[in-house]
């Protein structure tokens, strides 16, 4: 489909790269199989996320206010026509993560959050606190979950992130402001190193479950009163429309295809 093969368009890129440009390998044969640590796969799919977030935030959940569509903590309830906020866009992604066989994890965690079950807790919470007095990523082992474990700083870059949370009632925090980190996106995977195919494949699910929680939240659309036309339209073009997932997911490979191959072809280079 279209997201593996641009996936391998990349590869190929990295290929031409390899065979065409690459200087001739030195006497370690088979470098390029070299694994690739894990911090370093983390960042790259760290990077993939924090565009689809973004996307959301701002294309589905902002502009679509302005043309009349909700989102909701409730979104999931029958008769609630709403759709997910952007913790819980996430969140679902993070749900169907959970339910593929790749063992990766996403997590989205807070020291003061709305919900108790995103409190970080034990080794997490103690490098949280280092995240927090750094605005470094922190990556570790976790003792308790025998996980390697890589934390991203979750910046309140809009306004509309500081107000909903400063006035939510189960908030423990009503001083939010604009750019404080307010949690913390957090990925776990078993291996301390993985191959570049394995990497490939772990973009490929992250991807792949991007899509269906945005599909859930189409499928959810079809269910409103007034069911919002699905296509190759945005709401910012001022009409309560929705991209289709082809469209909604094109949209998330432009913005990171150029980054992600260069750092593949980073990662690779560095390991030869
Ligand atoms: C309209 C309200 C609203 C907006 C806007 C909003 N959030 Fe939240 N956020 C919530 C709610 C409600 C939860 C709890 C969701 C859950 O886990 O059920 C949450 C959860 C979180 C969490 C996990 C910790 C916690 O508080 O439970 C973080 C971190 C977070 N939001 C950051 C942000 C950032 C950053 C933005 C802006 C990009 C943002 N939020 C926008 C309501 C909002």
């Amino acid at each position: 489909m279209f997201v593996r093969a641009s996936v391998l368009l990349g590869l190929a890129a990295l290929c031409i790269y390899l065979f065409v440009t690459a200087p001739p390998p030195l006497e370690e044969e088979g470098a390029v199989e070299a694994s690739v640590p894990i911090e370093e796969a983390f960042a790259v799919l760290a990077r993939e996320n924090d565009v689809a977030r973004t996307l959301w935030t701002r294309e589905i959940v902002g502009a679509g206010k302005k043309v009349g569509l909700s989102f909701a903590e409730d979104w999931e309830d029958d008769g609630v026509d709403a759709g997910p906020l952007p913790a819980l866009f996430l969140k679902e992604t993070s749900r169907q993560l959970n339910r593929k066989p790749a063992p990766l994890a996403l997590f989205l965690g807070s020291d003061a959050p709305i919900v108790e079950g995103n409190r970080f807790e034990g080794q997490q919470a103690e490098e949280f606190a280092e995240l927090r007095a750094t605005g470094d990523p922190q990556f570790f082992l976790d003792p308790e979950l025998g996980m390697q474990t890589a934390m991203f700083p979750d910046v309140a870059g809009a306004d509309a992130c500081v107000t909903c949370h400063n006035a939510h009632v189960d908030s423990p925090r009503d001083d939010w402001a604009r750019g404080d980190v307010m949690g913390a996106t957090t990925w776990t995977y078993p291996e301390a190193t993985v191959s570049l195919d394995r990497l490939v494949e772990l973009m490929d699910v992250y991807r792949e479950c991007t899509r269906l929680a945005y599909e859930r939240y189409l499928a959810k659309a079809a269910t409103f009163e007034e069911p919002p036309p699905v296509g190759d339209r945005w709401p910012r073009e001022g009409e309560r429309v929705l991209p289709s997932a082809d469209v909604f997911m094109e949209e998330i490979e432009r913005s990171v295809s150029r980054d992600t191959v260069a750092s593949l072809i980073g990662l690779v280079r560095s390991r030869r």
